[in-house]
């Protein structure tokens, strides 16, 4: 609202920076012919157009303030989804991205966010590190007439935000599940003994993802051992897994890493442990993100599948705020496209909801290719 008055004001100021800019080239035309204080006159007449249009600009809306409360620095999937907000939202593309890393506490996170209030940003992006607390501040923000686009996480008590988009969490977990139950049945292997290590509690991504598994796990009657955070952690992971070594020695034969990083933790506390994993070892070990590194490993064996997350959501953002920005209704729910990947054609393809997923196998060219 506050900015469609500015860019009323600004159009006005505009025409007239235009006309006076036109009088400006006859003045120019003018004044090769005259002595040097006209010249002096000209360059002073050029700056003050300079600086009219750089406010102009400014005020216009072409350069937009973008505030983004990312959730912190946790993981692999974490750095990219920063570095695409980065990319996007650059000073070449016309944004001043204001990032605030929010290092995984709630509270601070609800500081930036009053932050972005008190600078008066264009836009907000909010990554929520948990679902729920959103209300009051998302209140604060529509009070001060700035639109919210939540990305990734979703927030669960609260609707006052322009759009969301991101994941879903659910789905991945079903995947899992479901790739889990085929692999196991053309493997021969009867007794399912699971230990899952979950994202940060309260986090819709760690939320979403043990509803879809558990859903699974419950249909089939596995057995799930244990499950506690690794808060999205390789040291978490670590941490969680070298205590399920101790506690469930010899007792289990799959390992659930709800990211990447924790996966890498766990791979280490059990070559340390002297547990063998991966697809020539004793363990099934399967994470969700699918970055680069994880799918490394996987192609090298050492975790048999894994389910992705996109973090690439920034491009839709954008393309969000160009049409409220334009004054246009725009998609208020958008999901990222994610892909199932594997060591080998074990299960070629899952249904997932319904809907027939491959599983892709990996390759090298398809790791050499990928964005993060
Ligand atoms: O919300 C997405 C999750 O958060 C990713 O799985 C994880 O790596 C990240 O930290």
């Amino acid at each position: 609202m506050k900015r469609k008055i500015v860019s009323v004001l600004v159009c006005a100021a505009m025409a007239a920076t235009m006309i006076a800019g036109c009088g400006g080239g006859s003045d120019d035309a003018a004044a090769t012919t005259t002595e040097e204080t006209a010249t002096e006159e000209t360059a002073a007449d050029d700056a003050a157009a300079e600086d009219a249009a750089t406010d102009d600009t400014a005020a216009s809306g072409e350069t937009l303030t973008i505030g983004f409360a990312q959730v912190g620095h946790e993981s692999d999937w974490r750095t990219a989804s920063t570095q695409s907000c980065q990319d996007v939202f650059s000073a070449e593309n016309g944004y001043d991205l204001q990032f605030v890393d929010c290092d995984n506490d709630s509270a601070v996170q609800l500081e930036a966010v009053r932050g972005f209030i008190e600078q008066d940003v264009d836009y907000i992006i909010i990554d929520p590190i948990v679902s729920t607390g959103w209300d009051t501040v998302l209140t604060e923000c529509q009070d001060a007439g700035i639109p919210v686009i939540v990305i990734d996480r979703t927030i669960d008590d609260s609707d006052k935000y322009a759009a969301w988009v991101g994941s879903d969490f659910k789905t991945e977990g079903l995947a899992c599940g479901e790739w889990l139950k085929a692999y196991a049945d053309a493997k021969g292997i009867t007794d399912l003994n699971i230990l899952v290590i979950e994202g940060t509690t309260g986090a819709s991504a760690t939320i979403g993802r043990t509803e879809g598994f558990n859903e699974i796990a419950e249909r089939e009657g596995w057995n799930i051992l244990d499950s506690q955070t690794g808060d999205f952690t390789q040291e978490g992971g670590q941490q969680v897994m070298e205590s399920y070594c101790k506690s469930y020695e010899g007792q289990f034969n799959v390992v659930i890493c709800q990211n990447d990083n924790e996966a890498f933790g766990a791979m280490d506390a059990m070559t340390a442990a002297g547990v063998s994993y991966g697809v020539d070892g004793d363990v099934i070990i399967v994470s969700f993100d699918a970055a680069r590194t994880a799918l490394q490993y996987c192609l090298d064996g050492d975790l048999n599948a894994v389910f992705e997350c996109n973090p690439l959501a920034a491009p839709m953002v954008e393309e969000i705020i160009k049409g409220l920005e334009a004054g246009e209704e725009v998609e208020t729910e958008v999901y990222v496209e994610e892909s199932c990947f594997a060591h080998d054609d074990t299960v070629p393809s899952i249904s997932v909801n319904g809907v027939d997923t491959p599983m892709t196998v990996l390759t090298q060219d398809i790791i050499d290719a990928r964005a993060y």
